[in-house]
């Protein structure tokens, strides 16, 4: 074999070329396919953002009607696919139980499962689409012990994932639209970022020619782990234990600098950003904005804005370049529009649903992909001879 390079957490690797996003880490720059995050989360609808990724390109009108209305068709979760959910206990947290029932897709739809047919391709990329949001509510529901209700179609992506999600088959459901525009705005955000953990699972279970719905159901556990999607759940359990504790923002920072039982700030730092993560920073203009106008002034907002502003003047954060990354913020908007910790995850998961996708077709159809097969460095025992059972 020729020179192996060893770099752990693949920090100096590239594994592929692409042109889907663009990160200046140092600059704090996000485009996806040129286009600045700022003026897409300021221009764009999620599904608009979800076919740039995709397909390359913004929508034009019609074309943006047709995807919607090719997504609306296929909502509806198989009734079998349905019953999946009653094996899982009422405790079981919502994360697995998605990336479960994305597993059985492919044994639900087996006519979209051949990576190499192009309708079978757009076929289960719109199945993705249109049903990651039914799966992500009948998963809530079914942690409530609340009715599934149907998907209904007169409703956009985020009006009918909410409905889904909150509704209760007895009452009228009135989607509340800044809780729409703000969740359809987080998803934007959420979208695609280039070569992460769980979108180099996707490409790495992918590049086995593994199908779509197996491969996204990989990134969704990758997802899970609290050092990736994780933390948005992670961060809101740390701003609640703070609160418990009786509010010392200044303690917490303290433990955190000490390495205290591995205790780190969660919602900061990143590996590729060395400066304010660009989405943190309009996350946190939208949660003042947003916790206002749903008249739901949140002391843990309180909180984590003096936790950011005691580390973003401490050495330690300073040196080490560690600033608010996607996660900081986002739980506690999450919470105002009433989701509960366990499903925030769940929701970032929705919204990198589309990157997932565009990552795999770029993958898919590149002539250059080969097989992910990283190499080691051995550090075992040299060779030595077999002792039969007896004689150990
Ligand atoms: N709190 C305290 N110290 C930290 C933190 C943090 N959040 N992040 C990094 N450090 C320290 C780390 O201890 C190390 O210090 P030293 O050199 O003294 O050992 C230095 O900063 C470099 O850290 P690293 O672990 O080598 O950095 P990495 O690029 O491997 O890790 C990270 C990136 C995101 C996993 C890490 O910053 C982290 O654990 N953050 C907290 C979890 C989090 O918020 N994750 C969300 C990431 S953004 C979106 C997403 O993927 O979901």
């Amino acid at each position: 074999g020729g020179l192996v390079t060893y770099d752990p957490g693949f920090a100096n690797t590239a594994n592929t070329t692409s042109a889907i996003t663009y990160i200046d880490g140092d600059e704090g720059i996000l485009r996806y396919r040129g286009y600045p995050i700022d003026q897409l989360a300021e221009n764009a609808s999620f599904l608009e953002v979800s076919y740039l990724l995709i397909y390359g390109e913004l929508p034009t009108p019609s074309e943006l009607e047709a995807f919607d209305q090719r997504i609306r068709r296929h909502t509806l979760l198989d009734e079998d696919l349905k019953r999946f959910f009653d094996g899982f206990p009422r405790n079981a947290h919502p994360m697995p139980v998605l990336s479960a029932a994305v597993s059985a897709l492919s044994t639900f739809y087996q006519d979209s499962v051949n990576p190499f047919d192009d309708t079978q391709v757009s076929l289960s990329t719109v199945r993705l689409l249109a049903k990651l949001p039914t799966i992500a509510a009948y998963a809530y529901k079914k942690s409530v012990g609340q009715p599934f209700l149907y998907p209904d179609n007169k409703l956009g992506y985020v009006e009918n994932f909410l409905k889904l999600t909150f509704g209760v088959p007895s009452e009228d459901y009135e989607v509340d639209p800044v809780i729409a525009k703000a969740l359809d705005l987080l998803f934007v955000l959420h979208a695609d970022h280039e070569q992460n953990c769980s979108t180099s699972t996707v490409r790495l279970v992918g590049s086995a020619q593994a199908n779509l719905f197996a491969s996204v159901s990989s990134g969704i556990h990758a997802l899970h782990g609290p050092l990736h999607g994780g933390a948005n759940q992670a961060v809101l359990e740390m701003l609640e234990s703070i609160r418990e504790q009786g509010g010392d923002v200044n303690a917490f920072v303290q433990k955190v600098k000490n390495k205290e039982a591995g205790v780190r700030l969660m919602g900061f730092g990143h590996r590729v950003y060395k400066n304010y993560d660009p989405r943190a920073a309009i996350i946190k203009k939208t949660a003042d904005q947003v916790l206002s106008a749903l008249g739901k002034r949140d002391d843990l907002l309180d909180i984590a804005m003096e936790l950011e502003g005691v580390a973003l003047s401490d050495d330690y954060f300073v040196s080490r370049k560690l600033y608010p990354n996607v996660d900081f913020y986002t739980g506690l908007l999450y919470r105002a529009m009433g989701f509960p910790t366990r499903m925030f995850t769940v929701l970032f998961a929705i919204g990198r649903l589309p990157g997932w996708i565009a990552q795999w077709h770029e993958m898919i159809e590149d002539p250059k992909t080969k097989i992910g097969r990283p190499r080691q460095l051995y550090t075992g025992p040299a060779e030595r001879p077999v002792v039969p059972l007896a004689q150990r």
